[in-house]
């Protein structure tokens, strides 16, 4: 696999279809290779992940400012569904540029009901969030968010961290669910006919770390049962938005089999930025 920067009107072009292919977008979706090309030349990035010269894997992000600083701003990243694993050397690539251009942070938003994506950022990249945006991007005409409003986290990867530099070296502890000390637990769940549900609700905890559950499959729900779907919107911007208010954020995610059924946990703590413990 090589994990490169863009440089020939034909890999912008590739970039185009890759990101079709991924994303299942129609032509008004795609960022035209008009656009990836200044984006690339002034001081931001796009990257490819190639097989055998085919563009597998593809990164969007531009320079930006974010309270002050200045800093990227990743607009995409993804990988076509049997290339799992090279998402993760995209984002590699991209801290090394942006630690190159001597910054420090990358931000990005994702929908926080997508646990795989969860897991990706907050797990194995190590970002932190505190901002919850509501219907960030108005309705989403593409497949994966269609049906449900575009809430987003915007997530912190600061890029020098000593929690990402351990990830990056291998020796970051991901923590397990039952270790976790003290935690509060915001919502209780129950699977029916293996679609998991909010049970019970608790926004008034104290806890130091606390726990919330998200269902590790919400694609398969907005298939079988789009109003579930949406209750998990709705509840989990109602955690997200009490919690962040009252001063926690989100600083890991944990997914386990338990019976095996994938369970998925987002982590809040308070001073997450002072705070190295797990
Ligand atoms: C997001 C993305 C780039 C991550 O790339 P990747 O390096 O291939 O990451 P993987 O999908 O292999 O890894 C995700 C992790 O989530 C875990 N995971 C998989 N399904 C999961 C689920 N339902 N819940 C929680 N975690 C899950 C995987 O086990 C993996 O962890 P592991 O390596 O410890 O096993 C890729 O999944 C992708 O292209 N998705 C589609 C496009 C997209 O949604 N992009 C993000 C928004 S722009």
């Amino acid at each position: 696999m090589i994990i490169k920067r863009l440089e020939t009107p034909e890999e912008y072009t590739a970039c185009e279809k890759t990101m079709k292919a991924i994303w299942k977008f129609d032509d008004r979706d795609v960022i035209p290779h008009h656009v990836l090309k200044p984006i690339n030349e002034q001081g931001g990035l796009v990257l490819g992940a190639f097989e055998n010269g085919t563009m597998v894997g593809i990164l969007v992000g531009f320079l930006a400012f974010y309270k002050g600083e200045l800093h990227h701003h990743s607009h995409v990243t993804g990988v076509l569904d049997r290339y799992k694993g090279v998402g993760y050397q995209l984002k590699q690539k991209q801290r090394e540029f942006v630690i190159s251009q001597g910054l420090e942070l990358v931000t990005w938003t994702f929908d926080p009901l997508q646990s795989s994506n969860a897991y990706f950022n907050f797990a194995k990249l190590g970002v932190v969030s505190s901002t919850y945006c509501e219907n960030y991007y108005g309705e989403m005409r593409d497949s994966l968010n269609r049906g449900l409003v575009s809430d987003r986290l915007l997530v912190e990867w600061r890029v020098k961290a000593d929690d990402v530099v351990r990830r990056v070296e291998g020796t970051f502890q991901q923590p397990i669910l039952d270790k976790i000390p003290q935690a509060g637990i915001i919502n209780e769940t129950e699977s029916r006919d293996g679609i998991r549900k909010c049970a019970s609700l608790n926004l008034r905890l104290t806890n130091k770390r606390l726990l919330l559950e998200i269902p590790s499959d919400i694609n398969n729900i907005k298939e079988e049962d789009m109003r579930i779907a949406q209750e998990w919107r709705d509840i989990t911007r109602q955690i997200f938005e009490t919690y962040f208010s009252a001063g926690y954020s989100v600083y890991n995610v944990t997914s386990e089999m338990k019976d095996e059924e994938r369970r998925t946990y987002y982590l809040l703590r308070k001073d997450v930025h002072e705070d190295k413990s797990n």
